[in-house]
């Protein structure tokens, strides 16, 4: 509830304090431009109909009122605005230039997780919105998200990804079996372990969500692992500042090329910041790591330094969860964030896993209108 209102700056800024306490400032054009009404968005859909060359640069408030949950503010010219008092709440930005490595709502982990990670139920997550709801908000919160009791038939994985979103399929097919095999196109394919990486940093963008669920596993070791890349990258800066930045300044260069017809490569930074500074995304895989040729010459030594430094971070057992994966088990990861490893196993029985591609954009949508509808998660 908005309790007062004063018109600063000569007309070009309003302060709105609320009953609460909380006080902020408005500027006359960020009101203008930000009009739920008509006038600058279309009534069915929401989209802004008018251009920035339409906001008047200097624009000036004339008079500001409050009531019944409404701001109501007069802009020169006569233009009247109404904004609901709780979203002009929720969208202050009176505030400093935040200093956050990750967005406020993620959580990073170490080990300590895995007493905390839940497993959830498919035929609960199929058929119930809250389930469905708390399934998602898992993969938000924490990177990734387990779940059993999936159908044991091929398609599966590509199935469960369309309860949230779409299917982003490759040259490795919309779904990609994981077996050992004689003469195998991906190092994936064989019985060794694998170090925790995140998938196909040659890819541009590289997907952005992992599924994988096993249909067999009668095998001895291949436990599956996950490690938190971005609280890897949070150690590596509170370890040695330096490295952490020399990872974020330096573009990689990753390649595949082991298919006929194929030749995918990438240059992105191993750690990437966005332009406040956050992380936004890590590609670690030795194995699609490429000839690094973007690093001068006398910065190669400390950038490898840090490589070794951040590998050695990512390998630390206190970093890392496992979990064996059981018939009719799944996980979904964030692969811009969370690295995944498997143990090497024996060759006697049968390991089979089925996984695909998917695009985060789709399971965050559906994720904030199931908490438009139901509320957020306890
Ligand atoms: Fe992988």
């Amino acid at each position: 509830m908005i309790i007062n209102t004063e018109i600063i700056d000569g007309g070009g800024t309003l302060r709105v304090g609320w009953q609460d306490g909380t006080e902020a400032r408005f500027h006359a054009f960020w009101l203008y431009d930000n009009d739920p009404g008509p006038a600058v968005r279309d009534p069915a859909n929401g989209q802004r109909l008018i251009t920035i060359d339409q906001v008047p640069a200097e624009n000036v408030i004339e008079t500001a009122g409050h009531a019944d949950g409404a701001l109501t503010v007069v802009l020169a010219g006569g233009r009247t605005v109404r904004f609901d008092t709780v979203w002009l709440k929720r969208h202050i930005y009176d505030h400093p230039a935040p200093e956050m490595l990750v967005d406020a709502d993620i959580e990073t982990w170490d080990a300590g997780l895995t007493s905390q990670l839940a497993v959830h139920e498919h035929a609960a997550v199929t058929a119930d919105a809250a389930a469905k709801r708390d399934w998602l908000a898992d993969v938000r919160r924490w990177g990734v998200a387990r779940l059993s009791g999936m159908p044991l038939r091929p398609g599966a994985v590509a199935e469960t990804a369309r309860l949230f979103g779409y299917v982003r399929e490759t040259n490795y097919g919309p779904v990609f079996q994981v077996r050992a095999e004689v003469s195998p196109s991906n190092l994936a394919y064989t019985n060794a372990g694998l170090q925790a990486h995140t998938d196909n940093p040659y890819r541009d963008p590289a997907p952005t969500l992992q599924l994988l669920a096993c249909l067999e596993n009668s095998v001895t070791g291949g436990l599956s692992t996950v490690v938190d890349g971005f609280h890897a990258a949070e150690v590596l800066r509170a370890e040695a500042p330096e490295n952490f930045q020399r990872l974020a300044k330096h573009p990689a260069r990753y390649e595949y090329a082991g298919q006929a017809g194929v030749r995918l490569t990438a240059r992105r930074p191993m750690i990437e910041l966005g332009p406040d500074g956050a992380l936004r995304q890590v590609r670690f895989n030795s194995r699609s790591v490429a000839a690094l040729t973007d690093i001068p010459f006398d910065h190669m030594p400390d950038y490898y330094r840090a490589y070794r430094h951040f590998s050695a971070i990512i390998n630390r057992p206190a970093m890392q969860v496992s979990f064996r994966l059981e018939p009719g088990e799944m996980f979904i990861v964030d692969n811009r964030r969370v690295l995944h490893a498997r143990t090497a196993f024996d060759s006697g029985g049968n390991r089979l896993l089925e996984g695909c591609y998917a695009d985060i954009d789709g399971l965050y949508s559906t994720l904030l209108a199931l908490e438009a509808e139901t509320g957020a998660a306890a």
